[in-house]
């Protein structure tokens, strides 16, 4: 197995590994460990059929149901997908799904810990994905804004009322279903510890007990610092690439910058997680 740094702070890129068969109870910890500590990994060349996908993402938890049923391969329903065919289109512009920084389903009351794509078809260029650590942003906040956030909450919900970008129209049934949770601004790793900004614009309705104003101010203030390029690792896609990221460390962003009639094709899955605590440093 061979390890290349992504960014100095986090990313790997694994390779010399076959993902399409059973990995050892050795080199599961192993992976394990640098999932922990990177919080993005990419394995390149592995063009795995969706339950060897299924089995390669059981590495790292078990996987959650998907919401959105009608993006699912209809043999494996806990596989999703993302399609360009599926995408509307305003002014010619594909509306691709993601496309804002942000963690997934983080109004769930037990978000889940990760999210991974193998790339099926890309385009000729464009359709990157970036993400950024969200732990180094917080590391580098000064001390007095960090003692007031990491105090804080704010309510997910399903769509916030100042949300960027609309989501997918649910079902009524699929909507029923659909959580709000208070989620701490600055979570803790459950594996490592380490604090990070827990944010989503396109959720975050306000700050619990901050008035609206100013509470959003601070959510986008957050959000600029947190995604400035200084945190970010963009992946070009190849064909075969499977990339896992972790939802508690890192913010992810979609792109639709290629041509919509080129095809973009991934399977998606996500793995369970749990409730969310907030960071308490160490007195
Ligand atoms: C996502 O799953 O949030 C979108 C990632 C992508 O398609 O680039």
């Amino acid at each position: 197995m061979k390890i290349t740094q992504l960014t100095p702070t986090f990313g790997a890129q694994i390779s010399n590994i076959d993902l399409s068969v059973p990995v050892t109870k050795e080199l599961k910890e192993e992976l394990n460990k640098l999932f922990a500590e990177h919080a993005v990994l990419v394995f390149p060349g592995q063009p795995l059929s969706p339950p060897q996908f299924i089995q390669a993402a059981e590495i790292f938890g078990v996987l959650m149901e998907q919401q959105i049923k009608k993006f699912t391969l209809p043999e494996y329903p806990i596989v999703g997908y993302n399609s360009t065919k599926d995408l509307p289109r305003v002014n010619g512009k594909l509306q691709v799904r993601g496309e804002n920084y942000h963690t997934d389903h983080s109004n769930d009351l037990e978000p889940p810990m990760a999210t991974s794509l193998v790339a099926v078809q890309i385009p000729s260029s464009g359709g990157d994905t970036q993400f950024v650590d969200t732990r180094k942003a917080f590391d580098d906040l000064d001390a007095d804004l960090k003692e007031t956030i990491i105090k804080l909450k704010s309510l997910h919900v399903h769509q916030s009322s100042r949300s960027p970008r609309s989501f997918a129209k649910l079902s009524n049934e699929e909507m029923a279903k659909i959580p709000q949770t208070l989620q701490p601004l600055v979570i803790e790793h459950p594996v490592n510890k380490r604090p990070a900004l827990y944010l989503n614009t396109g959720r975050m309705e306000g700050i619990e007990g901050m008035e609206i104003e100013a509470a959003y101010s601070l959510i986008d203030k957050l959000y600029k610092h947190a995604t400035q390029p200084k945190y970010e690792y963009r992946h070009k896609w190849q064909v075969g690439d499977l990339v896992i990221w972790d939802n508690r460390a890192v913010m992810h962003q979609a792109n639709a910058d290629y041509d919509p009639e080129e095809y973009r094709y991934l399977y998606r899955v996500m793995l369970k997680g749990n409730r969310l605590n907030s960071y308490r440093p160490a007195l």
